[in-house]
C-alpha cells in the first residue's frame, strides 16, 4: 500500500515542510558507475534499454535496491520526445548523442510535430507504471524533462557543443525561428511531462544542463519565457525541480521561471545560493561529483560543510552538483547516502509534529 505522501522526507522537503533527516537522490544515480547497469549495457544499446520499460524499470530500481536513496529517477534521457517531434538521433560510441540532420532552417523548424505521450512514448510510461508497482510506496518516483533551451541546443548544434554559436546566432539572428522552435518544444514538454504524471511520477525534474552558457539578459530574453511556460503548464500539486549548471548568476531568473525546488551546482556555496534566490523556495545540492572519488574522510568533511551551511532548515534535498560520473567507487556511494542521513538527522528536530497551514496548503488530493 502506498503511504500517504506527507510522509516521504523527499516530498516533504520539495515543499519545505520539516523532515527528520535530509533527503537525498543523486542525479543520474542509475548508470555506468554501476556494475549491474554494465553487465545489461553489454547486451544492449542505451536507446534500446530506455525503449524497453522492463528494463527501463529494472535500472530505475538498480540503486535503489544498493544505496538508503528517498527517491527513484525513471530511466530514461532528456532527449526521448525528440523522435517524435521528427528529430532523428543516435548515440555513437563514446561520443554521446549525435544528430544527422540538425534543424537551422525556418521550414524545417516548422515541421516539427507536437507529440502524444503515450501513443509515442508508451515504453516510457510503461516503465513508470511497473517501477511504481514494484517500489510498492517505499519512495517517490521523479520523472523529467530537459528544459527548452538545452533541447534546442541539442537540435541545433546536432549534437554537444563548446561554444553554443549556432544556437545563439540562430537565438539572435533569427528570432522568429527560435521562437517557433521554442515554443513548439515547449508544448511537446507540458504534454510530457503530464503523460508522466498521469502514469504515476510523484515529482518532476527539469534539466537545463546547459543554461549557464548564457548571459543573465539573454536568459531572461529567450529562454525565461519559455522554461516559465513549461513550468506553468504542469499540475502545481505535483513538486518540480528546477535544474541547472554554471547558473550562479542566473539563479534568481530560474526562480522567476519557476519550480518549487533550485537545483544548484557545486560552482557556488549552498547558503549563498539559498539566501539569493530567498527561502521561500526549497534548494537541491550541490556536492561537487569529483568528490566521491576522495577518501570518505574528505567525502565527510565537505558533506558536514553543506549539511552545516544550511542549518537543517526546511526544505534542502541533498544531491551532487551535476550528474554521478563513470568509475566513481560505489561504496562511497553508499557512504555518502549514508552519512548525509545520519549526520543530519543529529541536527535536524526528530517528530515534530507537522505543520498544519503548510498540510492545507499543499493538498494532494
Ligand atoms: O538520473 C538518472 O539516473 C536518470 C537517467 C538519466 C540519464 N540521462 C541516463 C543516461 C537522466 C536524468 C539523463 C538526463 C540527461 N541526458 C541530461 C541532463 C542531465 C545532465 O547531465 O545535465 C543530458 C544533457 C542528457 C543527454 C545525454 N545522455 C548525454 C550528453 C549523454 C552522453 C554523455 C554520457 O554521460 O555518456 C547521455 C547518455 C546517458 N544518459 C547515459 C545514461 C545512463 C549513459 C549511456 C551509456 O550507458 O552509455
Amino acid at each position: 500500500m502506498e503511504i500517504n505522501e506527507y510522509q516521504y522526507p523527499f516530498l516533504r522537503a520539495c515543499r519545505r515542510q520539516e523532515t527528520p533527516y535530509t533527503p537525498i537522490w543523486l542525479m543520474r544515480q542509475a548508470g555506468r558507475y554501476m556494475k549491474e547497469y554494465r553487465v545489461l549495457r553489454r547486451r544492449y544499446s542505451f536507446l534500446e534499454m530506455c525503449r524497453n520499460p522492463e528494463l527501463a524499470a529494472q535500472v530505475t530500481l538498480q540503486p535503489i535496491e544498493k544505496f538508503k536513496l528517498d527517491a527513484a529517477i525513471i530511466f530514461s534521457d532528456i532527449l526521448i520526445p525528440l523522435e517524435p517531434m521528427g528529430v532523428k538521433f543516435e548515440f555513437a560510441k563514446g561520443e554521446g548523442p549525435v544528430f544527422h540532420h540538425p534543424l537551422r532552417e525556418r521550414t524545417e523548424v516548422e515541421k516539427l510535430r507536437n507529440i502524444e505521450p503515450e501513443e509515442d512514448v508508451p515504453y516510457l510510461m510503461r516503465a513508470i507504471q511497473i517501477v511504481k508497482k514494484e517500489l510498492g510506496g517505499k519512495i517517490p518516483l521523479i520523472g523529467f524533462c530537459g528544459a527548452p533551451f538545452t533541447l534546442a541546443s541539442y537540435i541545433i548544434e546536432g549534437g554537444h557543443s563548446k561554444n553554443y554559436i549556432l544556437t545563439k546566432s540562430l537565438m539572435y539572428q533569427d528570432r522568429p525561428t527560435w521562437d517557433i522552435l521554442m515554443k513548439k518544444i515547449s508544448e511537446v514538454l507540458i504534454r510530457y511531462l503530464k503523460a508522466q504524471i498521469r502514469s504515476g511520477v510523484q515529482a518532476l525534474q527539469m534539466f537545463d544542463s546547459w543554461a549557464g552558457c548564457l548571459s543573465p539578459p539573454d536568459y531572461e530574453e529567450y529562454v525565461l519565457p519559455y522554461s516559465k511556460k513549461v513550468i506553468e503548464g504542469v499540475d502545481k500539486k505535483v513538486p518540480l525541480i528546477h535544474f541547472a549548471t554554471s547558473s550562479s548568476t542566473l539563479l534568481k531568473l530560474m526562480r522567476r521561471a519557476g519550480g518549487d525546488v533550485i537545483g544548484v551546482d557545486w560552482r557556488i556555496p549552498i547558503r549563498e545560493a539559498w539566501e539569493h534566490i530567498g527561502y521561500d523556495v526549497a534548494i537541491q545540492g550541490n556536492l561537487d561529483p569529483v568528490i566521491l572519488f576522495s577518501p570518505i574522510r574528505l567525502i565527510k568533511r565537505e558533506v558536514k560543510r553543506i549539511l552545516d551551511s544550511v542549518e537543517g532548515r526546511p526544505g534542502h534535498i541533498f544531491n551532487l552538483g551535476h550528474g554521478i560520473l563513470p568509475n566513481t567507487p560505489v561504496d562511497h556511494v553508499a557512504a555518502l547516502v549514508d552519512m548525509v542521513h545520519e549526520y543530519s538527522s543529529s541536527t535536524h528536530k526528530p517528530n515534530r509534529p507537522p505543520n498544519p497551514q503548510t498540510f492545507d496548503d499543499f493538498s494532494f488530493g
